[in-house]
């Protein structure tokens, strides 16, 4: 009986391709293509938000012939073409999770953007002003997006993807005024009832690229301009090997 490899989950966020990144993608996801079984977009693909900048990402998604899942960023909402962004997107091939869940190679994947807000005790609390009330309940929108995706999976293997980030300690490293705005707790509280066995997060360029949940649960913060500074010796992606469903 031969033996099933394991699955192979390449991750990167904040790739802010611009309208003249044509040629710079291409080598890094080919690499990817060979390296992994399933590639996973943190947000921020794209750096206004333009049409024009997605038709130059899904020419550069071009070469790979992997399943990609992708969650949108704060970027992707700049110029008020976020639709037709995720629909040249997925065109290409793309699969965006916004709120949904699907199941690949045995393994279920969740993705919502999320939201800011901050952590712990010191979270942004819906009180007084319309404006603060609707910032805190924009990330009690996307909480509820990642509960209920997280409640449709049956699968054994389960992945997480977001945007900003549900814990403070991947986003220790950025300027500490503005960690409200790099995450929301409210994001982590689903992950800690429903067990996953990873979490993967952009949004937090000058973050840590590892932190846990309550619950243990890795959370890798994927900025490729953070794992390029991390790790300058290593290609600007995240491997995470699961064991594959037998
Ligand atoms: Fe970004
Ligand atoms: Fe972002």
């Amino acid at each position: 009986m031969s033996e099933k490899r394991n699955v192979r989950l390449a991750a990167v966020g904040d790739l802010h391709c611009t309208k003249t990144s044509q040629g710079n993608l291409q080598a890094l996801f080919q690499q990817i293509s060979q390296n992994a079984d399933i590639l996973l977009l943190c947000g921020d693909l794209v750096d206004y938000g333009q049409l024009e900048e997605a038709t130059v990402l899904a020419h550069e998604l071009g070469p790979i012939k992997i399943p990609i899942l992708a969650v949108l960023g704060n970027h992707e909402y700049e110029s008020g073409q976020q639709l037709e962004v995720q629909r040249v997107l997925a065109d290409a091939g793309v699969t965006i999770l916004d709120g949904d869940a699907v199941e690949i190679l045995g393994i279920g994947f969740v993705g919502a953007k999320g939201f800011g807000g901050g952590f712990g005790e010191q979270a942004l609390q819906p009180w007084g002003e319309d404006s603060i009330k609707n910032f805190v309940q924009e990330a009690v929108k996307e909480t509820l997006k990642l509960e209920s995706a997280l409640a449709k999976l049956r699968t054994e293997q389960r992945i997480a993807m977001l945007h900003y980030s549900p814990i403070r300690a991947t986003v220790v490293g950025a300027p500490p005024e503005i960690y409200p705005f790099l995450g929301s707790s409210r994001l982590e509280e689903p992950l800690n009832r429903y067990p996953v066995n990873a979490v993967f997060h952009g949004h937090a360029h000058r973050g840590s690229p590892e932190g846990r949940t309550l619950n243990n649960v890795p959370v890798y913060n994927v900025a490729m301009k953070l794992l390029a500074k991390t790790f300058p010796d290593q290609p600007p992606y995240k491997i995470l090997e699961l064991p594959a469903v037998s």
